[in-house]
């Protein structure tokens, strides 16, 4: 669009693709890190990508934070999303209620007129609860229908930001330290070669069943450009949605 031609931002998107290797790339203006209103414009383009990609009985699954927050609230009410269904793509995993992928998902239901389900699991699994868990016939019902969800729409974090935000205890901390995580995505922790160090154990869309589904990344801020970058290493995303800051320290990323 013109006002795109005018900033520059196209070229910085094309830039962008050809670095990570992701074939779409939507650049908005400004720094999310500094100013909140940036979360909105990457929730609007988020929207707006969400609404051009749909079909009509489509599963959506999202994950949680304050990005996909901010484009839940942005989320407008469509009819051909009637008989879309949200859902989460994993269980909890430690956040407050209103950056849980379940409200968000809910939100963007009901804002957008269409349908949700929830899943209820604490955040904190051991092994016999997650194996039990899964076998419950409520619970494998809704882990069904997130695994066929076609559209996948989730936030990336910098590591330490996300363990330190999800009230992880030192001996993990001083875990990611060790092994230089830089990114989290889905409740799993990356280095910047895009290796993942570690899995948080929760039920729900595990990182190797994204495959034929098509991936929306919605993050920007300059300090999460370190964290986009590893998590593109791991797995380009069909559409990365950022904003300027994030994009342009990308490009300095060696
Ligand atoms: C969390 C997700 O809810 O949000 C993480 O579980 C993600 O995978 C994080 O990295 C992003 O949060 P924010 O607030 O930076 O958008």
């Amino acid at each position: 669009d013109v006002m795109k031609e005018l900033l520059g931002l196209r070229n910085l998107e094309e830039q962008v693709e050809l670095k990570l290797g992701v074939k779409k790339v939507l650049v908005v203006a400004g720094n999310s890190d500094e100013d909140h209103w940036v979360k909105h414009e990457l929730g609007r383009a988020s929207v707006a990508e969400l609404k051009a990609k749909r079909e009509p009985s489509d599963v959506i699954a999202v994950m949680g934070g304050t990005t996909l927050a901010a484009v839940a609230e942005m989320m407008t009410p469509d009819v051909g999303m009637r008989d879309v269904t949200f859902v989460p793509a994993r269980g909890g995993l430690g956040e407050n209620v209103e950056n849980q992928a379940n409200t968000i998902s809910a939100e963007l239901a009901t804002r957008a007129g269409a349908q949700y389900r929830l899943l209820h699991v604490p955040d904190q699994l051991s092994e016999d609860a997650y194996s039990s868990l899964v076998l419950e016939p409520s619970i494998g019902d809704i882990l069904k229908l997130i695994k066929s969800a076609r559209v996948v729409i989730h936030g990336i974090g910098e590591a330490n930001t996300m363990a330190s935000r999800r009230g992880s205890k030192s001996t993990f901390i001083e875990k990611i330290e060790r092994e230089q995580a830089v990114a989290e995505a889905f409740g799993y922790y990356f280095n910047r070669e895009g290796d993942i160090i570690h899995k948080q154990r929760t039920i729900g869309l595990q990182l190797d069943e994204l495959d034929n589904k098509y991936v929306i990344s919605v993050a920007g801020g300059e300090s999460k450009a370190e964290a986009i970058s590893a998590y593109m290493k791991y797995r380009p995303s069909d559409v990365l949605i950022t904003d300027e800051s994030a994009a342009r320290r990308l490009l300095e990323i060696e």
